[in-house]
């Protein structure tokens, strides 16, 4: 099958400087796998969201009227927004009810989502489809000239199990067990390109899967981590993208003649084909280098967290230094302001489990992995970062502007939802 490319969504007014848009939150009948019909929860009309195209420094509300008879609500990750907007996991719209979520934009351009986050319902909602792209434009990365309008494209990883009726099971039991690996919500589909430049902002909107990516050992360009571009783009012939994570990536297809297929493949199978239909003139552009990182303040504050299942013999449950996730509990507070480092420990070496760690309201830089530096392609700005079974990973970031009480947790979020989330307020 094609390849769909979510729709970019109109605004449904603008005014005083503002874009206004609406959504849907429903069920919808979709044509997911060939010849069967799956019904799926959306924002909109497919297995995942519309695109938002909104503009750094631009104002957005987005209203989302909820359809479903369960709660919902709506979590922009990535964006610097106040408490109430941030979709709280115990922050929700009510069955038939609307809710208007005010995002500032006042950050530099970057690929961002935004997604379910209801307490417990999480990792379903997200995983049955209730995920899109938030893609903030920026004037400073205009200039660059990098390949745009259909050739910035994107895409979206998933991955899901279907029963033979084209029913889409929730087995959060059983994570492991979701065989079929999907690229904007269709099975290992096509996408017929240009022999020339694209951008492609691959992001892993699934729950429980690490992607390690390649593209039959042909070199991209990576220019852009979560929180937008890089210094100078990096080299890379694999990717590895843990939960919600995203990678932006410059492919150059004029090297292959019309005709050549290659495939993006993760370790256990393909994900999606471009197929090379047809040449064509490109204007578009790669510079050397693209844009300087933000500064870091001076860490004031240091932090560690421990991230773990509980040890055997308990119900399973996951933690952070300890502890499973309460509502009622604000587990660190935070001077507004302030710059702090965090050390960040998988301990589940035993059982070899993976954790990511992402942090709500500012994003971060990552300063080492393990002692060692990151590599290139996660040395830019990050919200979401891997961490490996027995690692430690230091990351720093600052708490400008909003008080409140903000989340970060592992986005595994079949953990998160077992207790591996935490609190943070920060206060004036
Ligand atoms: Cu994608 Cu709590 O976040
Ligand atoms: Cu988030
Ligand atoms: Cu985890």
């Amino acid at each position: 099958m094609p390849m769909p490319i979510p729709p970019v969504l109109n605004p449904v007014s603008s005014k005083g400087g503002t874009d206004y848009y609406e959504l849907p939150i429903r069920t919808v009948a979709v044509g997911v796998l060939p010849g069967r019909k799956t019904s799926v929860l959306s924002y909109g009309n497919d297995f995942f969201g519309p695109t938002i195209r909104a503009r750094s420094g631009r104002p957005a509300v987005v209203t989302f009227r909820n359809g479903l008879t369960e709660h919902a609500n709506v979590h922009l990750h990535g964006a610097h927004v106040e408490a109430a907007d941030d979709g709280h996991p115990m922050d929700v719209i009510e069955p038939g009810a609307a809710r208007s979520y005010r995002y500032p934009n006042q950050q530099r351009g970057a690929t961002l989502w935004y997604h379910d986050h209801v307490h417990h319902l999480e990792a379903e909602h997200v995983y049955r489809g209730l995920r899109g792209f938030y893609l903030i434009d920026d004037p400073a990365e205009r200039q660059l000239n990098l390949p745009h309008g259909q050739y910035d494209v994107p895409i979206m990883l998933t991955e899901a199990k279907f029963a033979e009726d084209g029913t889409l099971v929730f087995d959060p039991a059983n994570p492991f067990d979701r065989p079929t690996l999907l690229a904007n919500g269709r099975p290992q589909p096509y996408l017929r390109v240009r022999a020339g430049k694209y951008r492609f902002r691959i992001l892993n909107g699934s729950t429980h899967r690490v992607f390690t990516l390649s593209l039959d050992g042909a070199q991209m360009q990576q220019i852009a981590s979560d929180g937008g571009l890089l210094p100078a783009p990096v080299p890379v012939t694999t990717l590895k993208v843990s939960p919600a994570e995203r990678a932006e990536v410059v492919v150059d297809f004029s090297a292959h003649p019309v005709g050549t297929q290659l495939v993006l493949s993760d370790t256990t199978g393909p994900v999606l084909r471009f197929d090379v239909v047809r040449t064509g003139t490109d204007k578009s552009f790669l510079p050397p280098q693209l844009r300087p990182l933000p500064p870091v303040g001076d860490a004031t504050v240091e932090r560690d967290f421990e991230l773990g299942i509980t040890p055997p013999g308990e119900p399973v449950a996951f933690r952070i230094n300890g502890r499973t996730f309460d509502h009622d509990r604000v587990d660190i507070q935070i001077k507004r302001g302030t710059t702090e480092i965090w050390r960040i420990t998988n301990l589940d070496t035993a059982l070899g489990i993976p954790h990511n760690f992402h942090l709500h309201l500012a994003q971060f830089r990552v300063l080492d992995r393990d002692g060692r530096p990151p590599a290139a392609g996660e040395a830019g700005v990050k919200d979401t970062v891997l961490i490996e079974p027995g690692s430690t990973v230091r990351i720093q970031a600052t708490f400008r502007d909003y008080v409140g009480r903000y989340l970060f947790h592992c986005h595994f979020l079949e953990h998160s939802g077992l207790g591996m989330m935490a609190q943070m307020e920060i206060v004036p």
